[in-house]
């Protein structure tokens, strides 16, 4: 066997980047000899290479790379011919990854790469590789060599990538897919697509996220494709025994990702991908939308319905017709002759205002926007050097391409004037993108692609991302420490880090509503944890109760949006009338009261890199048949939902993971492991809390700030086990929270009984407003005797018939001890 040493020997020097537009910068991989194109698998490894982490494996034509990551993430990449492509991804973020320890040994059949956690095996004989946990558990193995076919047409290759599936093996994650949440027997397809009206089971959908989970056994690992070209997947439906993957083209460059546990799959992928930052506190209220409010008076008058009803809301939305023929950047100035008033009494009654931004950009030689973007070559051109050109919203359009970084700068400088006028956030949509007739841009669409020039083949499905993150770090320039809002419809893996999605246009259907549920948790375990669905639907016609019961899933998703269709009737919380409107506000009352709780989930997002909603399965991960359970979801740490999908029903089986949990409403407590049967009248829905959790709830506001909090209820429920919570607070706007200037108090509690003892710790430097805790705690095996707080008995207490213990200690308590 073949030693080389030198890794630079494996890598064509033509590949360095460079930003001269005239330079080639892939050099076509030689073709010696023309035979038929036909799929070709890797053959027996001949020689290898190592360089610290790295090592290079070749059949003599072909290299595979396989590098160390991390102790949990090895890293795969494939070169058809020898070549591998200039190193770049859009999707990965700078972070310090551990790596321990890497061991290399080659025996008789195989060469073993091992970190403490995972070792990745390559058979000499047949270049097969596969993944073993540390307790010898095969968690991954190639079903057949990775393989690639020239395409001729384009250049480069179809890559492939054919794992082994076993009969007990599952699979999820892959982003927004409109489908089961369990993907195993699916066939899938990444190419963002502007899908109105989707249909169950349609595909694909607005975002591509190349990241699948699989569990077997109660094990599980990741696998992230960053490869940006249209991606297939088939679990397990042209063979039983296995899964594949595939792109049209770059490099096949995969990501596993060791658990085994499944949560820390995707905490390790938002690790590689980037969490969402903080948001700004009012963006986790209730955002009412429309497709359009307008003109000024009908804005108006939606929001001062909301503060006459007493229905809380943070945020109203202007959709395209607050526009000027749909020209991005500006007003129409007869629907909004006076912006900045507008916006102002808006904010002066408590609301933001967020506007819709489009890519298209009106082809008008009188339309500054336009006469910018063509000055500066900003715009989006064909092969033959022809303007990319279709019609969206405002007629005949040109699209820049905000793959190119001087295009995302001028982009994020065009907010200025929208800011001045007062507005808080800014909506992408049709940046999959969207173009009417055509459905999107054709292949040969060039992009700069960061210097890493491409067509649209490869650029497509990272558009819109770029998108928002150009106009993320726009408002984040321009904003100065004030966190911008940004929400779009399509994305890439790491489109987090700029941007909340939704799930596109979806339909006022129960079945939708299923969906929503699905593809929020979907989206979760995805990497992007700040989703929503349009609550209601947004074409077609809910009637009350449809509408009630999505607004009661919306207050469990990190986004809680209600938007409609202009063709639809009215569509805002009283709409329905009574009973729904007063229900309705009861559930935009609790999301008010839990938005303490969801910041800390969000803290404990971006902080731990823990998604916000977990499903069931990922809970109780052992339980074969969890992984087929996907109404169920957990909200946070400690809070499990379970939505009411279904017209009519009077009650619903709900599953509750093992371990205490107390209802909601109730405080009734269940042993969990099993199903129960719980009521759901329409002024209800399943809400259990985990026994031993401690959640902070606010007053009931009409909008984030509305006043300065006196005290903060911290309801905490009883647990013989012993249980942590966390809470995070900070200023809510900033971005002081990057200087550590914020505050994480974890509150334990153990119980038995006779005794109940909660303990508060603190770290970091800030010092909320309010002075005071008004306790409750619920579920007590005992009637209580004595409450000590810090070693001082108090007397001003109340303990009720059914249990339930009140009193009040300052924010600072160390130790709280409850006795008989
Ligand atoms: C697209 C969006 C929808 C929006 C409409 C008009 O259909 O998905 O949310 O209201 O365009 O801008």
């Amino acid at each position: 066997m073949e030693n080389l040493t030198n890794l630079d020997l494996m890598i064509d020097p033509s590949l360095k980047v460079s930003d001269d537009n005239n330079e080639e910068k892939f050099l076509n991989n030689p073709i010696v000899t023309v035979g038929p194109v036909t799929k070709q698998y890797l053959k027996a490894v001949k020689s290898y290479i190592t360089d610290g982490n790295r090592f290079v494996f070749s059949d003599g034509a072909s290299k595979v790379q396989v590098s160390v990551i991390s102790d949990e993430i090895i890293r795969v990449r494939m070169a058809p011919q020898g070549t591998f492509l200039a190193d770049f991804s859009y999707a990965l973020q700078p972070y310090d990854h551990v790596i321990t320890e890497v061991k290399f040994i080659e025996n008789d059949l195989q060469y073993l790469i091992s970190t403490p956690k995972v070792t990745c095996a390559i058979t000499k004989a047949d270049f097969l590789i596969s993944f073993i946990d540390r307790d010898g558990f095969l968690m991954s193995s190639d079903a057949k060599p990775m393989h690639y076919e020239e395409n001729v047409q384009f250049g480069g290759y179809y890559i492939y990538c054919s794992k082994t599936c076993q009969t007990t093996e599952d699979f999820y994650a892959l982003g927004d897919k409109a489908t089961e949440f369990n993907l195993r027997g699916k066939r899938m397809v990444l190419w963002n697509t502007d899908t109105y009206a989707f249909a169950k089971n349609q595909d694909p959908l607005y975002r591509s996220i190349p990241f699948y989970l699989s569990l077997n056994k109660g094990y599980c690992y990741g696998i992230f494709h960053d490869n940006t070209f249209k991606t297939h997947y088939d679990f397990a439906v042209e063979s039983m025994d296995c899964t594949s993957f595939w792109s049209d083209g770059g490099e096949l460059n995969y990501y596993y990702i060791h658990g085994p546990q499944m949560v820390d799959v995707v905490r390790r992928y938002s690790m590689l991908t980037g969490t969402h930052q903080m948001p700004p506190m009012w963006a986790l209220g209730f955002h009412q939308c429309r497709w359009s409010y307008y003109p000024d008076k009908k804005v108006k008058q939606v929001a001062n319905t909301f503060r006459e009803k007493k229905i809380p809301c943070d945020a109203i939305y202007l959709d395209i017709d607050y526009m000027n023929g749909y020209r991005c950047f500006t007003w129409n100035e007869r629907y909004f002759p006076d912006p900045k008033n507008l916006l102002s009494e808006l904010n002066d009654i408590g609301f933001k205002t967020v506007v819709i931004i489009d890519p298209g950009i009106k082809v008008d030689e009188n339309y500054w926007v336009f006469k910018e973007g063509k000055a500066n070559n900003y715009f989006c051109r064909r092969c033959d050097d022809y303007f990319m050109e279709g019609n969206v919203w405002p007629g005949r359009c040109q699209f820049p391409d905000f793959t190119n970084p001087k295009v995302r700068e001028w982009w994020g400088g065009l907010f200025q004037g929208l800011l001045d006028a007062g507005v808080d956030g800014v909506w992408n949509d049709m940046n999959e993108p969207a173009v009417f007739g055509s459905g999107s841009f054709p292949d040969d669409v060039r992009h700069n692609f960061d210097h890493h020039r491409g067509s649209h083949r490869k650029a497509h499905n990272v558009y819109g991302m770029q998108m928002v993150r150009a106009t993320y770090e726009g408002l984040q320039k321009l904003q100065k420490n004030k966190r911008p809002f940004t929400i779009t419809r399509a994305g890439y893996s790491g489109v987090q880090r700029y941007s909340s999605v939704w799930t596109g246009d979806n339909v006022a259907t129960w079945e939708h509503l299923k969906l929503a549920n699905v593809m929020c948790q979907r989206l979760s375990i995805s990497g992007i944890s700040f989703c929503g669905t349009d609550i209601g639907g947004f074409t077609g016609e809910p009637d009350g109760e449809l509408f009630t019961r999505w607004i009661q899933l919306g207050v469990f998703t990190p986004l809680m949006r209600a938007h409609s269709a202009g063709d639809t009737r009215e569509r805002e919380p009283w709409s329905f009338g009574e009973p729904f409107e007063s229900i309705c506000r009861k559930f935009i009352e609790l999301r008010y009261k839990l938005l303490p709780y969801l910041y800390s989930a969000f803290w404990q997002h971006y902080k731990y890199h823990l998604p916000v909603l977990r499903p069931v399965v990922m809970l109780e991960p052992n339980e074969h048949i969890n992984h087929f359970r996907e109404d169920e979801f957990s909200f946070g740490d400690s809070i499990l939902v379970c939505p009411v999908l279904q017209p009519g029903v009077a009650n619903r089986k709900v599953y509750l993971p093992k371990g205490t949990w107390y209802d909601y409403w109730t405080n009734h407590k269940y042993k969990g492991g099993k199903e129960f049967v719980i009521s759901t009248p329409l002024d209800s829905m399943p809400i259990f809390v985990k026994g031993g959790a401690s959640i902070p709830e606010y007053p009931v506001m009409q909008h984030v700030n509305e006043f300065e909090l006196e005290s903060v209820t911290l309801k905490t429920w009883f647990s013989e086990m012993e249980e942590k919570s966390i809470i995070y607070e900070d200023h809510g706007e900033n971005f002081a929270y990057k200087l550590d200037i914020y505050l994480e108090k974890t509150i334990t509690v153990r119980g038995t009984n006779g005794s109940f003892v909660m303990e508060q710790t603190m770290h970091g430097m800030y010092t909320p407003r309010y002075e005071k805790y008004e306790h409750i705690v619920y579920g007590l095996p005992f009637k209580v005797k004595k409450v000590i707080v810090d070693g001082k008995e108090i007397k001003k207490y109340s303990f009720d018939t059914t249990n339930v213990l009140s009193f009040t200690t300052t924010k600072q308590f160390k130790k709280i001890e409850i006795l008989a």
